[in-house]
């Protein structure tokens, strides 16, 4: 994409909140040495590697803390970490499952 010159955006840089993402030790552990929320660290993380966010989120304090992600940089060592812990998957949506697709109703299909 880099060489074509389009622009990667994360669908949901927060995996939707699901999957346990904000309990995760490794991004919490990663979070604490900087004095971040695991939020903080995933979005800094897309930041980072040049990914568009658009986090979403119904709560004030929330928005403020999620446009809070300039003044802290991930180690080359903890960028590392958190690739490593890529599955190869997405944690919260395939493609390729019928029933998962069907799920998202007609309103979402035009999302
Ligand atoms: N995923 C899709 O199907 C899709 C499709 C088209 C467009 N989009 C757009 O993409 C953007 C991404 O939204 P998304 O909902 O898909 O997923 P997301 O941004 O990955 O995750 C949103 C979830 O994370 C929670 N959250 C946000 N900030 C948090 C924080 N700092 N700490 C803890 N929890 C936090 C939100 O809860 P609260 O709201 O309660 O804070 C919500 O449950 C939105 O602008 C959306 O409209 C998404």
């Amino acid at each position: 994409m880099r060489e074509r010159g389009v622009q990667i955006e994360s669908w949901g840089p927060l995996a939707e909140g699901r999957n346990g993402l904000f309990t995760d030790p490794t991004l919490g552990e990663i979070g604490a040495a900087h004095g971040k929320s695991v939020a903080q660290v995933v979005l800094r993380w897309l930041v980072q590697r040049e990914v568009v966010v658009i986090p979403k989120s119904v709560r004030p304090e929330r928005m403020a803390e999620n446009i809070d992600v300039f003044d802290f940089q991930l180690t080359d060592d903890e960028m590392a970490r958190i690739a490593a812990m890529d599955t190869g998957a997405s944690v919260f949506f395939d493609h390729r499952d019928p029933a998962m697709v069907s799920r998202l109703g007609t309103s979402r299909i035009h999302d």
